[in-house]
This record gives C-alpha cells, structure tokens and sequence, in this order.
C-alpha cells in the first residue's frame, strides 16, 4: 500500500524535491506551503516529472493552520503514514548580533514549528498504531560552528527532541528519524537565511563574520543537490527498520565523526580559533 505522507516547507529545496520524489516513487505525497501564494515552483516541477502531489497551506508557526492541515489529510485519506518536518531556516551572525526577538523567530520555526507539526500528528499515528516522523536536522545539528550560534542551537534542540523521543515513539510503533545534510545548493544560503541585527560596528564580529562568509561560500561550491537528499530520505520512508540518523554524504560522516569522538571538544575550539586568527 502506498504511504501517506506529509511535508512541511515545500515551496524550495529540500522540501520541493522530496515532494516530487517521493511521489514518484509510489508515495501519496501532501506537500504543504507556509504561502500558497508561493507555490508554482513546486507545481512546476511536479507538472515536469509527471509526479501527482496535493498540495496545502500550513504555516508551522500557526496551530490553525497545522491543525487545518493535518485534519484535511486525515479527512482524504483516514491516515498519516509519514510527517517529514523540514521546514526551516538559517539566522547567521555571533550570538551577541543577534536580537531575542531573531532568536525566538529562528526557534519558533525551526523547533516549536516542528514540534507543532509533530504534536498534530501524534494522535492520529498512535491510533494507527504506526508512522515515521522524519526531522530534518544538519551537521549543524551535531558539530557547531562560529556565527551559525542560534542556527546550531536550533538543530541541537531537534536533535535533542528526536533522540529522546524515538524509545517511547518505538513502543507506540512509530518510527523517529534525523536527516543530516551538510551544504545542499537550495533558498537556504542566499534568499532565505537572515542576519543578526544588532552589534554589526563590533570590529571582532567584523572580521569573524567575513571569514566564516568565505568559508561557508566555499563550502557550498560542492553542495549538495536537493534531489540527492530526496532520494536518501526515500530510504528512510521506505526502510522496514529505518534508522535513527541518515547522514547525507561522507563528508557530514567524517565531520560528525571528528566531533564525536573528541569529547573535551578542546580541539574543535582550538580548528576555529586557529582559522579565524
Ligand atoms: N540547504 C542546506 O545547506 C541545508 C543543510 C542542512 C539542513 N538544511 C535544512 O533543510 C531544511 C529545508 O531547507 P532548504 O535547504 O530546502 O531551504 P529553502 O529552499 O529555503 O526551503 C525552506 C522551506 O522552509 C519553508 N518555511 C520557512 N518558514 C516556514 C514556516 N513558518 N512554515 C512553513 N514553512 C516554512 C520555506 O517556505 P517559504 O518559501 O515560504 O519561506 C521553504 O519552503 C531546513 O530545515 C534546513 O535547516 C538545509
């Protein structure tokens, strides 16, 4: 039986893709946009691969319209097999630069949208006695970096709720998964991602800030496609036992694993402090 599956944040990127492909692949795929305004990209791209893909308006900051949402699913189809939370976006900039009212923004989005998405699905998953709930996270989300402080943090806490929720999911028969990408070439480094506001004439801000620009920048040459990160979260729908981590390429595998097994985490301060001299 093909899966029902819902996705957040599918106007661009990652979300757009997975759309597209899982609904390829044989799943029935409702994607969902915070605008519908913004959805002719995803229209598009569905229209060109031939892929058949409901698409609503759910804006993960907003419990109506999350609420709304998942009862149209459930109203259509009597069940939600898959939630892939992917919606989310970058706030750059040393913490200081940042203001409250940024930081609650980017965790307002990246984490409670989340967890709203999540908690509107639960009641329908544990009746069925079964779902996957796929938490799209970032090596952000394991290894930090300077002036990605409140984005870090936010993947941290998805990290953190997945993790801790995936044994009591388990004896509901639910599955809890992370996909971790690195750079992946979408909105998220140009249109999308926004700066701290405050603290910008701070000479040292300054110069950190601009080194990690470049780094970043370099980074993102070898980015990713988005389709890539489709294809490897259709593994995970499709897993009989999915996995609580999918890392996207070696990359984020050697990066995760450099972090890991330092545990003073003296050496990923002094890599940075050596770059940024
Ligand atoms: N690209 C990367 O390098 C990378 C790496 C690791 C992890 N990720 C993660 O991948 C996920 C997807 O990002 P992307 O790279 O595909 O970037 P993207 O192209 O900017 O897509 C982000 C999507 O999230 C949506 N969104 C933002 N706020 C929302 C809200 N309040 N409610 C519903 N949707 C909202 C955006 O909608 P609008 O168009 O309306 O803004 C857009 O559809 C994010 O969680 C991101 O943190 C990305």
């Amino acid at each position: 039986m093909s899966k029902v599956v819902l996705i957040t944040g599918c106007s661009s990127g990652i979300g757009l893709a997975t759309a597209v492909f899982l609904s390829k692949k044989g799943s029935r795929v409702y994607a969902s946009v915070r605008d519908f305004g913004k959805k002719d990209n995803l229209v598009a791209a569905a229209e060109k691969e031939n892929a058949s893909v409901e698409i609503l308006q759910l804006d993960v900051t907003d419990d109506e319209s999350v609420t709304n949402a998942v009862e149209q699913v459930i109203a259509k189809e009597g069940r939600i097999d898959v939630l892939i939370n992917n919606a989310g976006y970058g706030l750059m900039g040393p913490a200081e630069t940042v203001t409250i009212e940024q930081a609650k923004d980017e965790f307002e989005v990246n984490f409670f949208g989340l967890l709203r998405v999540t908690q509107a699905v639960l009641p329908c998953m544990r009746k069925q006695k079964s779902g996957h709930i796929i938490n799209v996270s970032s090596i952000a989300g394991i290894k930090a970096m300077p002036t990605s402080d409140l984005y870090n943090a936010s993947k941290f806490a998805v990290e953190g709720l997945t993790e801790a929720m995936a044994p009591t999911m388990a004896l509901a028969g639910i599955r809890m998964s992370l996909i971790e990408p690195g750079p992946v070439a979408t909105q998220f480094n140009k249109g999308s991602m926004k700066v701290g506001e405050r603290m910008k004439g701070v000479e040292l801000y300054k110069k950190v800030t601009e080194k990690m620009i470049a780094n970043r920048n370099k980074r993102f040459r070898d980015a990713q496609k988005p389709e890539e990160i489709a294809a490897l979260i259709n593994e995970a729908v499709t897993a009989e036992k999915p996995h609580l981590r999918y890392q996207t390429s070696d990359w984020v595998r050697n990066a995760a694993g450099e972090k890991l097994k330092e545990l003073t985490g003296d050496q990923l301060v002094k890599f940075y402090v050596d770059m940024l001299k």
